[in-house]
């Protein structure tokens, strides 16, 4: 598309075309949400049948005024079974996006999973086990899944209770969705019975309270609670301990590793926390601006970190026994995602350069059975495996 003479601004024509084009691909992807289709369509093999999800060459964008946002520009991960997996990156660099596409919960039509594949391991029915992509379920159909197979927990409980509801009401009506049959008595032995697998001291009292009437750690233990009431093969928290102060974090995290265990379940832990995934999880996602930069177990990603990117945010953790005063921050800004540049998007941050950084963007580079880094400074190495 051409420029005017000023970047920051775009022309009238420039966004009458941004318009044009924006309009005809959210109609498209639109229809293939609300198409009707055979279960065939989006049935799916995994590649690794101990994964529980495979994320693939996924590409989220945001069609805006000022154009197309990649917010998720080719992202690739692994869910194993009984794992957790920790995904880590500053803020805006995709890793909300990443996790609203697997519970496709993107916000239409601007929002809009535009490519790749979710392939998810559903609970076996009546011995038949069920692979779906969920990338390319019709909407209509991710009931299937979503907060019974796949349930997620945000950040802030507050806001995702409903104020005029008692919590009872609440724990109660994700029984009835999943159970349509289930008596009034039978939703509530429910509700009571993940009020107490949350640690939850006086259940019976939390379930006639209203949300205001509970403390920040009590009303996440609630939203855990929920989501754990249909009984999810994966659970997604995002950010679950970010609005909570650190004790109360402490105990959030100690129930979320003990739930795990109890319904031998996989964790997708998004955080901006290096801690909290230190803590927490078997394998490490590092993304930057919508792309994996790094991946691969957590021994791996704090003992051996091969980006400089991931390098850097190891730097920036504060430590007891620096002799600075100052914390170190990684210089510059992340690139503007309307306009992502054809080189490495770490490129103007990066004090490594190699020659060829300012080529193509770098490759995923295998440095080890489970690690993997997109960084030319590898290039050689890869080639001399
Ligand atoms: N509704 C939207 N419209 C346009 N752009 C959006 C929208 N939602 C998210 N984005 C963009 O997508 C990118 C990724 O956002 P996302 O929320 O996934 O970041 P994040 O990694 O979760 O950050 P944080 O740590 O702050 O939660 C950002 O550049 C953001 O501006
Ligand atoms: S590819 Fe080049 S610019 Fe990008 S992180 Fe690696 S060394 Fe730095
Ligand atoms: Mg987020």
């Amino acid at each position: 598309m051409a420029k005017t003479e000023n970047k920051h601004y775009l022309s009238g024509k420039e966004i009458r075309a941004i318009a044009k084009a924006n309009a005809k691909e959210m109609k498209r992807l639109e229809a293939y949400k609300y198409r009707k289709a055979e279960e065939s369509e989006f049935l799916t093999e995994m590649r690794d049948p101990n994964n529980i999800l495979e994320i693939e060459d996924l590409h989220t964008y945001f069609y805006t005024e000022q154009g197309v946002v990649k917010a998720v520009n080719g992202v690739s991960f692994d869910v194993p079974k009984n794992m957790t997996v920790g995904i880590v990156g500053e803020s805006g660099c995709g890793k909300s996006v990443t996790s609203m596409s697997v519970m496709r919960l993107l916000q239409g039509p601007q929002g809009q999973i535009a490519s790749g594949s979710i392939r998810f391991a559903a609970k076996s029915e009546d011995g038949v086990q069920k692979n779906y992509d969920i990338a390319k379920m019709p909407i209509r159909e991710v009931f299937r899944i979503r907060g019974k197979e796949i349930a997620m927990i945000f950040q802030e409980p507050m806001t995702s209770l409903n104020p005029i509801f008692t919590i009872g009401e609440q724990l109660d009506e994700v029984t009835f969705i999943h159970k349509p049959k289930a008596t009034k008595q039978e939703a509530k032995d429910k509700s009571i019975e993940m009020l107490n697998l949350v640690g939850i001291a006086m259940p019976e009292r939390v379930y006639n309270a209203y949300p205001h009437e509970l403390s920040g750690g009590m009303r996440q233990r609630v939203m855990i609670a929920m989501a754990l009431a249909s009984d999810p093969r994966l659970i997604i928290a995002d950010e679950p301990t970010t609005a909570l102060d650190v004790t109360i974090q402490a105990q959030i995290l100690d129930l979320l590793r003990d739930l795990k265990t109890k319904i031998d379940g996989s964790i997708m832990l998004i955080t901006h926390d290096l801690g909290i995934i230190a803590e927490m999880a078997d394998y490490v996602v590092v993304m930057y601006a919508g792309r994996v930069i790094e991946k691969g177990t957590v021994q791996e990603i704090f003992h051996d970190p091969r980006h400089p990117y991931t390098m850097g945010l190891q730097k920036s953790k504060p430590t007891l026994d620096s002799d600075s005063d100052t914390l170190f921050n990684i210089p510059g800004n992340v690139p503007n995602p309307i306009n992502m540049p054809d080189h490495c998007y770490f490129k103007e941050r990066c004090s490594q350069c190699v020659k060829s950084c300012s080529g193509e963007y770098p490759g995923m580079i295998q440095v080890s059975p489970t690690h993997f880094v997109a960084c030319h400074m590898y290039d050689e190495e890869a080639q001399n495996v």
